[in-house]
């Protein structure tokens, strides 16, 4: 093993980790969430599982991956080699992921032809239902399929050409792409925001944002039709783990690629905050639009847009009205998320193809190619009318049960059989900063505890409402754990097949 590749130097790794964890999850998934859960109670609970359990598990990522040396499946299987599918089972949830993620970044790349001629007019959300889903985004009627939507497809295999070119050459080309797709965006992000918070009304917007609801955040006891707490906190801690990437093998791979001088604590703070802060300022944006738009319709917060995946691309739109030269900003901004979606999903197919690599001695080109069209294939579904309500139905799940599952067997398998205390003293013999026995204490008892309770909870409710009069909610249960269960499956095949052949 000594021949694997390394990053070039500390801030490719650096840079190329945020540039994973920067993405869409930070402007296109965490508004809506905020949004559907609450704003400020939100993110309250999404700063504290960012601390508590988000960097803690950014650290545990890199050190498994440097410590084994591998990609996620090889890495487990180096703990105990019954453990192998388990980290097929992390990519695999993540492939899942990369498949919509790619759907998303396809209705950037038709928002950025949008942006020519400002397509969208003045009721973005008119456009987005008749004009980019064909009307038949009808969620009481989410079995049928809707037309086939030509220009998503496009769209699609744009997103994936360019995923292809990025990892084309390995971390090397890696490393410097990303100085580019992280740095570039971030000044436009901030114009954004300027003009999201200085938009009339957007008060209103800001404060629902900024303000707190205390009590949701301990509302074990909903009334019905309420959020309560164990689905925010669940809402707040999945979004963490999305946004840092963590909990998909991606940061085991990319520890792996790491040199022996970097320091894990310390990158590993840089890479969570640099994340965190890009959601939230982001999200000034956004809720400046969204109390705009209130104001304007005089209708309360709460009930200005329905929240869901198309929440940003009826946002933004109306931002970018709202600015002068709105072609040139709307084109510059869609050019940017695309930008910053490219390095999150490359390192999904990075992180796959390494362990396709570790696993069957496939050349670079070859693993990235294999990943690359089977994740092109898997991506079809959401090209129609109907897709963005399979896409919800598909992060939800993937989110909700299969990264918390992924995370909680992490956290037993390493905690608890490996154990921490010989991972955090290999964390700290490489680390400028040290981390105490508090860490270990996170990783084995607080984090599954919590997933845990929470996961329980929603697995409780979801059957118990399938056996209501929300007859959909039983099919969309099951459709989502079927998926779930086809990912741990093949999962046992892949671990089975042997073997490498270098
Ligand atoms: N962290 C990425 C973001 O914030 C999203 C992401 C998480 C992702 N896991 C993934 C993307 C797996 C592709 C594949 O945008």
């Amino acid at each position: 093993m000594s021949n694997r590749e390394t990053w070039s130097n500390q801030s490719a790794f650096v840079l190329a980790s945020i540039g994973s964890a920067i993405g869409l999850g930070n402007l296109w998934r965490f508004p809506y969430v905020c949004y559907e859960f609450g704003g400020g109670a939100f993110l309250v609970a999404y700063m504290f599982c960012l601390i508590v359990a988000g960097i803690p598990l950014l650290m545990l990522e890199f050190a498994i991956g440097k410590k084994m040396n591998q990609a996620a499946p090889g890495a487990f299987a180096a703990v105990n080699k019954h453990l192998e599918w388990f980290g097929w089972f992390a990519v695999g949830i993540g492939f899942v992921i990369c498949t919509y993620y790619s759907a998303i970044m396809s209705y950037c790349v038709n928002y950025f032809v949008y942006s020519f001629g400002l397509a969208w007019g003045d009721d973005p959300a008119a456009f987005f239902n008749e004009r980019v889903l064909g009307q038949t985004n009808n969620p009481d009627q989410p079995w049928e399929l809707g037309s086939f939507r030509w220009p998503l497809f496009l769209g699609l295999l744009v997103a994936w050409a360019l995923i292809l070119v990025c990892v084309w050459k390995g971390t090397r080309t890696v490393g410097k792409v990303v100085w580019v797709t992280v740095l570039g965006p971030w000044a436009l992000l901030i114009l954004f925001v300027i003009r999201g918070v200085t938009l009339d009304g957007a008060v209103g917007g800001l404060s629902y944002y900024v303000t707190p609801d205390w009590e949701t955040l301990w509302n074990f006891n909903p009334a019905p039709g309420e959020v309560g707490a164990h689905r925010l906190w669940l809402a707040a801690i999945s979004q963490v783990f999305f946004s840092l990437t963590v909990g998909f093998g991606v940061m085991i791979a990319y520890g792996s690629f790491m040199d022996d001088k970097t320091c894990i604590v310390k990158n590993s703070w840089i890479i969570g905050l640099a994340d965190a802060l890009t959601a939230i300022v982001g999200g000034f944006a956004v809720f400046g639009a969204l109390g705009h738009k209130a104001a304007a319709d005089g209708v309360p917060i709460e009930q200005v847009v329905e929240s869901g995946p198309g929440l940003t691309f009826v946002t933004y739109p109306e931002i970018i009205n709202g600015l002068p030269f709105p072609n040139l900003f709307g084109i510059l901004f869609f050019v940017m998320l695309s930008l910053l979606a490219i390095d999150s999903a490359f390192s999904l197919v990075e992180a796959l193809s390494a362990a396709v690599r570790d696993k069957f001695g496939f050349t670079h080109r070859k693993a990235n190619l294999v990943v690359s069209i089977a994740g092109l294939a898997c991506g079809m579904p959401y090209m129609f009318g109907s897709g963005m309500h399979w896409l919800d139905i598909v992060d939800h799940f993937m989110n909700f049960f299969g990264l918390s599952l992924v995370v909680l067997g992490t956290c037993l398998v390493i905690g608890w059989y490996y154990p921490a205390s010989i991972m955090r003293q290999f964390i700290n013999d490489r680390s400028e900063g040290t981390i105490s026995i508090w860490w270990d204490i996170r990783i084995q008892l607080f984090i599954p505890a919590a997933i845990f309770y929470m996961l329980g909870f929603e697995i409780y409710e979801r059957l118990q409402s399938a056996y209501g009069d929300f007859q959909l909610r039983g099919q969309e249960f099951a459709f989502g754990w079927a998926i779930l269960i086809l990912v741990f499956l093949a999962s046992l095949v892949l671990a089975r097949t042997s073997t490498r052949t270098t």
